[in-house]
């Protein structure tokens, strides 16, 4: 599991990048799904000029323009205090921005807050609930806080559909962490919301509830529920998402298509096993984005995984002509971590050269 949190790196970003995937990881596991065509033109979520400023003075978000299509999966994606929570804090009601407007399913979410809020439901980072009351009770209730007439099919559904129904008179306190987790989805789904926020849904969940939640959220998506999840674990939003937004320091610094994502920024490697160890990558080879790897036993190619069709031929030929040999070789796409750390170093270097306009990738589209 890739995570992108906890150690500080020369650009200031917290970054954890000690667990990364093995190379050739996207191609192997990732499946590039096609748009999705219930897709509406009307926004679900339109979320406009948002800013927030904390009490304390910490400017958490900075002008913040995306539009949520109905019927996506949308993966908000960034390093730990990048502004996730309190964005869906305040889409949620629970937190009042300092400007901008927000509407939720046409709704205002300040001027028809109960319009708005009865077509949201929101499974919280933090975990908090009356733990001493049963999983049953907790859902009925939570339906009925939403002024939802009691629906037991329904409710039965949610518990069944997440392995609750066995642990529907437990009281909550007595079940584990996982499974406190499913509670606070069922209570986010009890009133039937069309819009669903997952504020880190996995974070520290085991395998099994990991699997499970993802399906959840397809079976959701299927029935035609809008899902915006946060996340810092970066394989999550490759497997999950239609589309991606990255969010770091309060700004949204990208928001693409995922398939279009991989395909725009992907690089591709290919890496040669040589026979003879060498010291410096050869004069004749430098027109190639070439690096020496494995104190001299491997060279690396980087390149643009959409162009250069040519390249690698006549790079063997040139290898073949300039006397080195090898004994193997293998390529890799990157992944969408590489992506995201390309993106976000390369941004903070533009900062430090005084915000060189740098690609248009780095722009928020919505
Ligand atoms: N109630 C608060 N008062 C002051 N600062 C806050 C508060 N809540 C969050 N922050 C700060 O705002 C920034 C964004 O936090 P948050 O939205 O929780 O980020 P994320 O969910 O991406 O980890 C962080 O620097 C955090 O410390
Ligand atoms: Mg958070």
């Amino acid at each position: 599991m890739s995570v992108l949190h906890e150690v500080t790196d020369t650009t200031g970003l917290r970054l954890d990048l000690s667990s990364r995937p093995p190379a050739g990881y996207l191609t192997a596991q990732t499946s590039i799904r096609a748009p999705i065509p219930h897709m509406a033109e009307q926004p679900i979520v339109s979320i406009s000029n948002l800013t927030k400023t904390y009490a304390s003075g910490h400017q958490a978000l900075k002008n913040i323009n995306l539009a949520i299509r109905k019927g996506e999966i949308f993966a908000l994606l960034g390093p730990n205090g990048a502004g996730k929570t309190t964005l869906i804090n305040i889409v949620c009601g629970i937190v009042t921005a300092t400007s901008g407007t927000i509407l939720a399913d046409g709704h205002d979410i300040s001027r028809q807050y109960r319009d708005a809020r009865m077509k949201i439901g929101l499974v919280p980072q933090e975990l908090h609930t009356d733990m001493f009351e049963t999983v049953g009770a907790t859902t009925n209730l939570s339906r009925g806080l939403f002024g939802r007439p009691p629906n037991a099919a329904y409710v039965e559904k949610i518990l069944r559909d997440l392995s609750l129904w066995d642990k529907r008179k437990d009281k909550i306190n007595t079940l584990s962490g996982g499974m406190k987790r499913r509670v606070m989805i069922a209570k986010a789904l009890s009133h039937e919301p069309r819009i669903l926020f997952l504020d880190e849904p996995t974070a520290g969940v085991d395998v099994e509830l990991r699997r499970d939640m993802w399906n959840l959220v397809r079976s959701l998506r299927a029935s035609g529920v809008t899902i915006i999840l946060t996340t810092h674990y970066i394989d999550e939003a490759e497997e999950m998402a239609d589309r991606i937004g990255v969010i770091n320091h309060g700004e949204l610094i990208l928001v693409e298509e995922k398939a279009a994502l991989m395909k725009k920024l992907g690089q591709k490697r290919m890496t040669l096993q040589l026979q003879q160890p060498l010291q410096a990558v050869p004069a004749g080879l430098v027109e190639w984005n070439l690096a020496l790897k494995a104190d001299g036993c491997e060279l690396e190619y980087t390149f643009d995984a959409n162009a250069e069709h040519g390249a690698i031929a006549a790079l063997l030929r040139r290898l073949d002509e300039t006397g080195v040999g090898y004994k193997d070789l293998n390529t890799s796409q990157s992944s969408l971590e590489d992506i995201f750390v390309g993106l976000v170093s390369e941004r903070s270097i533009d900062k430090q050269i005084g915000g060189r306009q740098a690609g248009n990738k780095q722009e928020a589209k919505a």
